[in-house]
């Protein structure tokens, strides 16, 4: 969900909706504003994409200088026009945008319905409008502060009263929201580029923070009531990075972004043989740990598995990967020598913060990988790496998984490095490799056509597989997710030697097999698998370094440039994300935004 709120000499509802715009990728299955206009509270809420919304102010002259709009992804209810935000109290005095979810709302509402108050949605956010009506006293900063106190879970608010018309309430509690400063107006935004048409100044609010925005001013406050001082900081991201550039797509846009963000990641931590994360992990920290965890989601998860793989064979230390949302079921073996490394684009990911609360309260030391800056797992995190990469806009994540990666790989050389389990001779050659990565990913985005002319053969398909061995088949992974999300085509991935053992009952005459065939001495096993899919019918894509016998047995070969076997991830998804992104452009979907998927999931 995104949030928006503006307070100033200029008409809200245009800095709102230019801020919902930016924010839509959080989520969009519906979207809304609340106005303060002549003494009453304006609503407007549309179910769907915030087009909807902007279509149906378009006739209205609202020269209001003070409201909230939100973009919604459902938790609570179903996307409709009533479940939408914000939400009006029953007086309709107050108004309330909500990201988040209030985890004692049911408790809250039969409160509220004993006192008299009815629900028109479903949803827990109109709790807080109606509490914040029942707590009124009179003054509005002591009833905000008095409800704050009475909500459970997680929340970033946006609060207006219609007796107020010139103040901006905000509270934040694992949830993220932002304060533009602008010159004779003020903002609240759940995220950067909401902000960046108005300001470049802005104050991170913390967990438990409350802010009192007038035109002029901004107070922070904690939960009791005491003026808190924060930093301001300023954001260096110009507006067109946060737009298409020129690329029909924001993921297009993002792949080939890949080589300048890794290169920016690798400068910045590697100078000749020295790999900067003194900081991050000291030399006696390091002497301690005898196992690694990482914990991730998604697209992250996936970029954990390959970092599993890149610590296991280079710094020679246990590496496990976990799903973030089974992580706690799993009763992880945590102590004090354990290193757990949680991944996360967004830095908001709830799964993600969740377990690394639990890990953290286990005694193992935590390390963020992220690339939001002050995002909340690199607050809650004791020490942080930042992916350079830029704000991901599209969905489907591409070039945060290779930064991600990239950093796991270089966390495995460091590791390596100060173990002692890495020659000087490798550390260089892994170096030399990992500085050739973006110019061999630049050579990889040049088969684009090639790549564009195979994806036609898929649109049609409404099933496919993707098989690899060894580390292709965590690549395998990441193929598959990427084409399920975006084109919608129920796609698996197997380990190549398991596909005989139950799935390969699946293949018919004509089924995709999409074959990863980076790993030199395993080349001839693909070979095999490669036939025994032919002899069922099946149609075979092949990734590979170029290799005369896998190009005769497979359909389609892809080459793609030679690299060390322990660093082909990076290049062998390159294709795969490209071949995902032409599927969908050639099914017509909303490549930037699939459904039912949300680029930042914040609840469990
Ligand atoms: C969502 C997104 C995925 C992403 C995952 C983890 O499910 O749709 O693309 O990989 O969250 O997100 P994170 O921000 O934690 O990397």
């Amino acid at each position: 969900c995104g949030i928006v709120g503006y307070v100033g000499n200029g008409i809200a509802k245009n800095a709102i909706l230019k801020g919902l715009e930016s924010l839509e990728y959080r989520g969009y299955d519906s979207a809304g504003i609340a106005l303060i206009e002549n003494d009453h509270i304006f609503v407007e809420k549309k179910k769907g994409k915030l087009n909807n919304l902007i279509e149906a102010l378009k006739e209205k002259e609202i020269n209001s200088n003070l409201g909230i709009g939100h973009t919604r992804w459902a938790t609570h209810g179903e996307p409709s026009d009533r479940n939408s935000h914000p939400h009006l109290s029953m007086d309709k005095t107050i108004a309330v945008v909500h990201n988040g979810i209030i985890e004692n709302y049911l408790e809250l509402k039969r409160f509220l319905e004993e006192k008299g108050f009815t629900f028109i949605s479903e949803t827990d956010t109109e709790v807080v409008a109606h509490l914040l009506q029942y707590n009124y006293t009179g003054d509005m900063k002591e009833t905000v502060f008095k409800t704050i106190k009475q909500l459970e879970g997680s929340y970033a608010l946006g609060i207006i009263h219609k007796d107020y018309p010139e103040v901006l309430f905000c509270a934040r509690k694992n949830s993220p929201l932002v304060i533009g400063c602008g010159n004779n107006e003020n903002l609240i935004a759940s995220d950067v580029p909401a902000l960046l048409n108005y300001t470049r100044d802005v104050y991170f609010l913390e967990n438990g923070d409350i802010g009192i925005l007038t035109k002029n001013n901004i107070d922070i406050y904690d939960i009791n009531g005491n003026c808190l001082i924060r930093e301001k900081t300023h954001i260096q991201w110009s507006l067109d990075q946060a737009t298409k550039n020129g690329y029909p797509h924001f993921m297009l846009k993002e792949i080939f972004e890949q080589p300048k963000a890794l290169r920016e990641t690798i400068n910045r931590m590697v100078h000749e043989d020295n790999i900067g994360f003194e900081n991050i992990l000291s030399r006696e920290e390091l002497e301690k740990i005898n196992k690694v965890y990482i914990v991730a989601c998604g697209t992250a998860y996936h970029a954990g598995l390959q970092g599993k793989y890149a610590l296991n064979k280079i710094s020679k230390l246990e590496a496990n990967v976990e799903v973030a949302s089974e992580f706690r079921y799993n009763d992880p073996f945590i102590d004090e020598r354990t290193l757990a490394i949680f991944v996360s684009q967004s830095g908001e990911t709830l799964d993600t913060l969740e377990a690394m609360k639990e890990a953290k309260s286990k005694g193992a030391m935590t390390i963020a990988i992220t690339n939001v800056v002050g995002s909340s797992i690199s607050r809650e995190a004791h020490k942080v790496i930042y992916t350079m990469a830029g704000p991901e806009i599209a969905v489907a994540s591409t070039k945060a998984y290779t930064t991600q990666m990239i950093i796991l790989y270089l966390l495995a050389i460091y590791i390596g490095k100060n173990r002692n389990t890495l020659s000087k001779k490798d550390l260089n050659h892994y170096l030399n490799i990992i500085n050739e990565i973006p110019n061999k990913i630049e050579q990889e985005l040049k088969n684009k056509e090639e790549i564009l002319t195979i994806s036609k053969l898929l649109v049609d398909k409404n099933n496919g597989f993707y098989i690899g061995r060894g580390l292709d088949y965590q690549t395998a992974l990441e193929g598959s997710l990427k084409m399920k999300e975006i084109t919608y085509i129920h796609t698996e991935a197997f380990p190549s030697g398991e596909l005989k053992h139950g799935s390969i009952a699946l293949i018919e005459n004509g089924t995709p097999v999409i074959v990863l065939a980076t790993q030199k001495e395993l080349i001839d096993k693909s070979i095999s698998n490669i036939k025994e899919l032919k002899a069922r019918g099946a149609f075979v894509i092949t990734i590979g370094f170029d290799n005369e016998n896998l190009r005769a047995v497979s359909d389609k070969f892809i080459p793609v440039e030679n690299i060390d076997n322990i660093f082909s991830g990076f290049i062998s998804i390159i294709p795969l994300q490209l071949l995902a992104y032409y599927t969908s452009i050639g099914k017509n979907i909303d490549v930037d935004k699939p459904r039912n998927l949300a680029k930042s999931v914040t609840v469990e």
